[in-house]
């Protein structure tokens, strides 16, 4: 495979450059440091490209909220493969067991995915809500490196996608719900699973017997729901 490593210019000739668009939501996997040095650590963040800077908004019970305000650098990964958003979605990853996902590049000081389509280092300036439960760290673009032989498959649209990734989604608010405790988040849990259930029953009819089908069985074993 080849790559191409190349500094940060602008935001704006940066989304020309990938067809990307300012403002929108993009999923993407979050990968830092642990505090023990070469040790990598990795989740799925939104991320919002902003006029002059990244927005990342990582929840302050998260550890990635933690090595980023720590270490104050990360790596944002574009992936497509929405089993990767999964593994590395769950509050209870054994990160020494998923090493094989990273590699080391030079003039990146964080690992990036090796299976990332496109990978962007930034410096994280400042926590712009500092009192709010969800940071929101305003990062500068150092540098980027993209996959060259990337070239996107045809992919038939099924509803299966969108239903996986929301159930992916949904799966770690219950988990962070169950987990803080407090009556108004508890009150939300039953909407969720609702919402997994519907999205299951999706799944099931759109794409059987499909990797989609066993995350959103392995989510329902996972949080214990039936
Ligand atoms: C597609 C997707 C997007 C997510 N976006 C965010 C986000 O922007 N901020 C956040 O705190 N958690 C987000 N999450 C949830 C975290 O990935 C999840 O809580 C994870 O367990 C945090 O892991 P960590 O403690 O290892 O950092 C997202 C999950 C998915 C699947």
């Amino acid at each position: 495979m080849s790559w191409i490593k190349s500094s940060f210019l602008s935001i704006d000739s940066f989304v020309d450059k990938f067809k990307l668009q300012k403002y929108a939501i993009y999923e993407t996997i979050v990968s830092t440091f642990n505090n023990k040095p070469d040790f990598p650590h990795a989740a799925p963040m939104g991320i919002i490209f902003k006029d002059d800077y990244i927005s990342i908004k990582p929840y302050k019970t998260s550890r990635t909220y933690k090595y980023m305000d720590k270490n104050r650098c990360a790596v944002i990964n574009f992936i497509d493969d929405l089993k990767l958003f999964y593994i590395f979605s769950q509050e209870d990853k054994d990160m020494s067991k998923l090493m094989d996902y990273f590699k080391v590049v030079s003039e990146f000081t964080t690992p990036i995915f090796k299976n990332s389509n496109l990978s962007i280092e930034v410096k994280v300036l400042e926590d712009v809500r500092k009192d709010d439960i969800r940071a929101e760290f305003k990062c500068e673009p150092l540098n980027y490196i993209y996959n060259m032989d990337y070239q996107k498959e045809f992919e038939p649209i099924n509803r299966a996608t969108g239903c996986v990734l929301e159930s992916i989604i949904h799966s770690t608010r219950i988990s962070l719900y169950r987990r803080l405790n407090t009556p108004e988040l508890i009150s939300k849990i039953d909407g969720l699973i609702s919402l997994l259930k519907h999205y299951r029953r999706i799944i099931k009819k759109v794409y059987p017997n499909s990797v989609y089908s066993w995350i959103i069985d392995d989510i329902f074993n996972r949080l214990k729901l039936e």
